[in-house]
């Protein structure tokens, strides 16, 4: 073999290990076709700036997380800032404090000086048709979030750690935020030590997302619920959004696990809760959310408040969930945690809504296994034989499609929300206004610039957010 043909080989070589290292499987439910960079060859950025480039540029990309891209610092400290101390920190260093933003957040509680990192406080903003590959165990994007908004969709995040996002300061930062896209799939995604919510969405659709084979690792050391959880999870408030969420651990979470408000559908399907202090899911608004075959272990309080569009699969219910969605419906395993149906959860608008949405082919497990399958296989590092190939049973294309969806006025959200806190103040929770839930500083710029029955309908919520404390 000539020297030249020796470097052709390599060459092809190296062509096929960077198209091995791309995105591993599809995603099924409903994000199913997204492709994200596609055939682009994937490369791997030298730093976080050319990152930061090719995260945002007009190229279809497969960008490889080969190492730790730490972008802490990277956009100046914010040193000697007011922050308040909310009522919910009753432990001092051991709590969130709050950073004071042009929200009306923090305006009951007494102020104090605090040192941030101001690069988490807005997401890196992602384009159309990227993948975000992790390499092996090692993939982190550290101090700062990404922000899928703008009408950019088409886009993959697969095996990277995004983590210490401000961890210290309620506002400090999301680790992923969305806010106007379509086709979003977070596959081996572990999310940690955010100051903020670990998935924000809203208030524009967001389209068809998958979240699957997802760590949110509540664990830290600055909890706002006093006890070393993390209270501020994920946050669905996107209108009509439509995700399928599976094979998913979230653990050591105190609150939002997660807090679906707007209408939009959600199945919930074979994924772990475990060690939850506070509450797992609230459900405050017209959703339509399906939970099946998921395992709940320690966690206080599964189901919160009197939600309204919730079908719980259990032993009672699964005939009505089969006959509706022409397939096998799974039951829920609980455990050591309260109850899943503290009022009736059955609502077949839900199930009725579900079959309106049309959601891809997706393989559904009773939940017997599912505990050990999402402990060993969520979260980074691995990747491999885990992926779910696009589905075997399916959520009934069969039944006839009928609009279900209904949307409500911001005003009678608002009212929800104010009666849903007042309704609750006793338990471990934060119901106050849609508008300060989200973090994302840009969401500042649309609520105030949003219509005339928002901003009644965010007065009306900043009312109920009085009470808004998340007391231990
Ligand atoms: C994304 O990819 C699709 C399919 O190749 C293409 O039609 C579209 O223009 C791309 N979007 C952007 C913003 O580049
Ligand atoms: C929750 O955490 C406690 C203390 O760390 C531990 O003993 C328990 O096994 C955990 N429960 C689950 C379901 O992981
Ligand atoms: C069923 O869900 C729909 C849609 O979310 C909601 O409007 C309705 O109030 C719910 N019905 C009950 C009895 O909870
Ligand atoms: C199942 O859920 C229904 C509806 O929420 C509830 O009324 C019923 O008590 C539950 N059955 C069991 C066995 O938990």
């Amino acid at each position: 073999m000539s020297f030249f043909q020796l470097a052709v080989l390599v060459a092809s070589l190296l062509t096929a290990s960077s198209h091995a290292a791309g995105v591993t499987g599809s995603p099924a439910g409903f994000a199913s076709g997204t492709t994200g960079g596609g055939s682009a060859v994937a490369a791997a950025p030298s730093d976080i700036a050319e990152l930061k480039l090719w995260l945002s540029d007009a190229e279809a990309r497969v960008i490889l997380i080969d190492k730790e891209f730490d972008f802490t610092g990277s956009g100046g400290m914010c040193t000697d800032c007011e922050c308040c101390i909310p009522t919910s920190n009753a432990c001092g260093s051991a709590g969130q404090n709050a950073i004071v933003n042009s929200l009306t957040w923090c305006d009951p509680y007494p102020k104090t000086t605090c040192t941030y990192d101001k690069t988490g406080q807005s997401g890196l903003e992602v384009a159309s048709n990227k993948s975000i590959v992790g390499v092996g165990d090692g993939a982190v994007i550290r101090g700062q979030g990404l922000r899928f908004v703008n009408g950019n969709t088409n886009i993959i995040v697969q095996n990277v750690h995004i983590t210490d996002i401000n961890p210290q300061y309620i506002w400090g930062g999301d680790a992923i935020y969305m806010d106007d896209t379509d086709l979003i799939w977070l596959d081996h995604v572990k999310i940690s030590l955010v100051g903020r919510q670990m998935i924000s969405m809203g208030f524009n659709s967001n389209g068809r997302v998958t979240i699957s084979n997802t760590e949110f690792d509540g664990q830290t050391s600055w909890s706002a619920s006093c006890d070393g959880h993390h209270y501020w999870t994920i946050l669905g408030l996107g209108l009509n959004d439509k995700v399928s969420f599976y094979n998913n651990w979230l653990h050591h979470t105190s609150g939002r696990s997660p807090d679906i408000g707007y209408p939009s559908t959600w199945h919930f399907f074979n994924n772990y809760w475990s060690n939850n202090t506070g509450h797992a899911f609230s459900v405050t608004a017209d959703s339509s959310v399906l939970v099946e075959g998921n395992v709940f272990d320690d966690v206080k309080t599964t189901m919160e408040g009197e939600p309204a569009g919730v079908f719980v699969v259990n032993s009672t219910t699964s005939s009505a969930c089969s006959t509706t969605l022409g397939r096998t419906c799974y039951e829920n395993i609980v455990l050591n945690s309260g109850s899943l149906t503290p009022q009736s959860m059955a609502n077949q608008t839900t199930l009725d809504a579900l079959v309106s949405a049309k959601e891809p082919a997706v393989a559904i497990s009773a939940a017997t296994d599912v505990a050990s399958y999402v402990v060993a296989n969520a979260g980074i590092g691995k990747l491999g034989s885990s992926e779910q190939a696009s589905g075997t049973s399916s959520v009934s294309p069969s039944a006839s499609p009928t609009s279900s969806f209904t949307t409500s006025s911001a005003t009678t959200l608002a009212t929800k929300a104010a009666k849903t806190t007042s309704t609750f103040t006793s338990s471990a929770t934060t119901l106050a206004t849609k508008a300060s839930k989200t973090s994302s500083l840009s969401m500042v710029t649309q609520v105030t610039s949003a219509s005339t029955s928002t901003q009644t309908a965010a007065a009306t919520a900043t009312a109920a957010a009085e009470d808004d404390e998340c007391e231990a």
